[in-house]
């Protein structure tokens, strides 16, 4: 049987990226914007995009006056953490022993794995992020129970086993030889398949033995495909702690370079209390930063220094770090990275933030053929926001002067009520409830 194409017109304002932008310049370096134009899907992927009406054989939806943008990508959140938004009281090493580590050991539970990895998805989904890069537990069925519901709503999804061997409650405990095993045997299951790709997930340096990060590094040596994803330089205790844990190391994130972990695959949270040398090492590398805002601010970590990363070469991304972070809306934590900038004296533009959490990730990731902006072929993994909702926003976006001051108002004032309707490769899996299927 002949295949029919399945079809689908989006119209709106389409804002994407064809380069990057330039870090304290508002003028629209790299900016796409087609304000009230057509975007062809076919089969899940942009076919093109277009000012005119297509012709009868592409089905229409109208947005007029709605910004359509590729879907956000978080490049780091824990699935398990939901359960602990918004703990009071403590700092990241006392986070993680009252709040986190309670949490995470429940993950041991097939059932709860699947109702938690299944309430996560769906709340990124209802915040306009379709991939991210996610830490489920030190369980097995964790990782199962992600990919498994990843899959089920066809989202880009980068996961893999926590690897913890030491510091941590028994519950959370593995063994190096065991959660080789384990790694193995989820790569060999999941790597590849669809959209899910496995990443060697070290939790930090201080809950992994010397040996445990060597037999992480040799997978990545074994297969280059694979990503790496930890924690780095977040809070000076726990720089201190590193420090005295691994003493032949000149730096923390040199406990990593030396066990084979910096590479060009390799997601790195946080990277606050970092040096020239460092960041030159990151560079080099190819390795990337996932900054998180509102879990450095929440937690009270630290101020980060993304002009210093980005004089250096070293790739910066976002992402909500969830549930040290406050909120799973990369809107939030856009707004959240503009104001520790400006805390620091500098100032983000809308277009560095909004590039980073699209096309900057998915081209840091490998992925920018797959993701990350309007290109023809790549999935359309897209969302449909209002511009403003309710008098207040409505009136600052009216008096918006520039498409700079326009978007960043947006990004500042809008939230997921905004949001009203989220695709992954073309397929709708998130509606706002007063929005006909047909808007
Ligand atoms: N460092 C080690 N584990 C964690 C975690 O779960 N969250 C954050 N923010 N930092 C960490
Ligand atoms: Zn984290």
């Amino acid at each position: 049987m002949p295949h029919s194409p399945t079809r689908l017109a989006l119209f709106g304002d389409l804002l994407d990226f064809a380069g990057e932008p330039a870090l304290d310049d508002p003028s629209p370096h790299g900016v796409r914007y087609r304000a009230a134009h057509w975007l062809l899907i076919e089969d899940g992927r942009v076919a093109g995009v277009q000012a005119e009406a297509p012709d009868a054989s592409w089905p229409q939806q109208r947005h007029a006056g709605r910004l359509i943008l590729p879907g956000f990508i978080d490049t780091h959140v824990h699935s398990a953490q939901i359960d602990v938004l918004g703990a009071w009281g403590t700092a990241l090493l006392d986070w993680l022993e009252t709040h986190t580590f309670p949490a995470e050991a429940r993950m041991a539970d097939p059932a709860h794995a699947a109702m938690v990895s299944g309430l996560f998805l769906n709340g990124l989904l209802a915040t306009g992020t379709t991939a991210a890069m996610v830490f489920p537990t030190v369980h097995k069925g964790s990782v199962d129970a992600l990919f498994t519901a990843a899959e089920a709503r066809g989202m880009r999804v980068i996961a893999g086993k926590v690897l913890m061997d030491r510091h941590a409650p028994d519950a959370l405990r593995d063994d190096v030889a065991g959660a080789e095993r384990d790694c193995l045997d989820l790569i060999t299951r999941w790597h590849g398949r669809g959209r899910l790709a496995y990443a060697v997930t070290v939790r930090f340096a201080p809950t992994s033995t010397p040996q445990q990060l060597a037999m992480a590094g040799a997978l990545c040596a074994a297969d280059p495909t694979l990503y790496m994803q930890t924690h780095v330089a977040e809070n000076r205790d726990e720089v201190r702690w590193v420090r005295e844990l691994y003493p032949e190391a000149r730096s923390y994130l040199d406990v990593y370079a030396r066990a084979g972990l910096l590479h060009r695959r390799s997601v790195l949270a946080h990277g606050i209390w970092l040096d020239a040398d460092d960041r030159a090492a990151l560079a080099a590398s190819g390795a990337l930063i996932a900054h998180s805002p509102s879990s450095n601010l929440f937690l009270g970590s630290g101020l980060f220094d993304w002009r210093a990363l980005a004089a250096a070469g070293a790739a910066v991304t976002l992402a909500s770090d969830v549930g040290g972070g406050t909120s799973l809306s990369m809107q939030r934590t856009l707004a959240d990275a503009y104001k520790m900038q400006a805390l620091r004296g500098e100032r983000l533009t809308a277009w560095v933030a909004l590039h980073a959490a699209t096309r900057g990730a998915a081209r840091a990731l490998g992925l920018d053929a797959e993701i990350g902006s309007f290109d023809a072929g790549r999935l359309a993994d897209l969302c449909v926001w209002d511009w403003a909702r309710g008098t207040v926003a409505e009136r600052r976006h009216a008096l918006a002067a520039g498409l700079h001051e326009r978007v960043f108002a947006w990004l500042t004032l809008a939230d997921d009520r905004n949001l009203v309707s989220t695709r992954v490769a073309g397929v709708e899996r998130w509606r706002r409830a007063d929005t006909p299927a047909a808007a």
